[in-house]
């Protein structure tokens, strides 16, 4: 039984792990097709000022914008728009990515 346990522990740390690996890369897919790149620039480093470079923020910054730009919480009028389309795991994949640029 206690093997059992711990091939389970294994098989779910591994499967967790690919996950992550797969929401990253579709964070970057997700990010160039929304256009989010044309802003905020390859990389998360936006060549104009008016648009904040994402790189260097965390999962749960991005989290926490996207879905305030998305209620209306935090308002910006092209923000509210881009993230208006966004689901639920974009928000987490993008998030993901822009994690990973660090
Ligand atoms: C047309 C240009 C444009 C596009 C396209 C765009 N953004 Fe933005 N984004 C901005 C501007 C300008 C701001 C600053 C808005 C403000 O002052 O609240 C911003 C702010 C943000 C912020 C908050 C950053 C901070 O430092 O507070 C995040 C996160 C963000 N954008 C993510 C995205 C994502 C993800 C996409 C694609 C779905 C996207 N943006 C598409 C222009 C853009």
């Amino acid at each position: 039984m206690k093997k059992y346990l711990l091939s389970l522990c294994v098989a779910v740390t591994c499967l967790s792990n690919g996950a992550l690996r797969a929401d990253v890369a579709a964070g970057q897919t997700a990010y160039a097709a929304r256009g989010c790149i044309g802003c905020h620039g390859v990389g998360g480093v936006s060549a104009v000022e008016a648009n904040p470079t994402l790189k260097g923020r965390d999962a749960a910054f991005i989290r926490q914008n996207l879905t305030d730009y998305r209620s209306g919480a935090r308002k910006h009028p092209v923000m509210n728009a881009m993230a208006a389309g966004l689901s639920d795991a974009d928000i987490d994949n993008i998030a993901d990515y822009i994690d990973s640029l660090k």
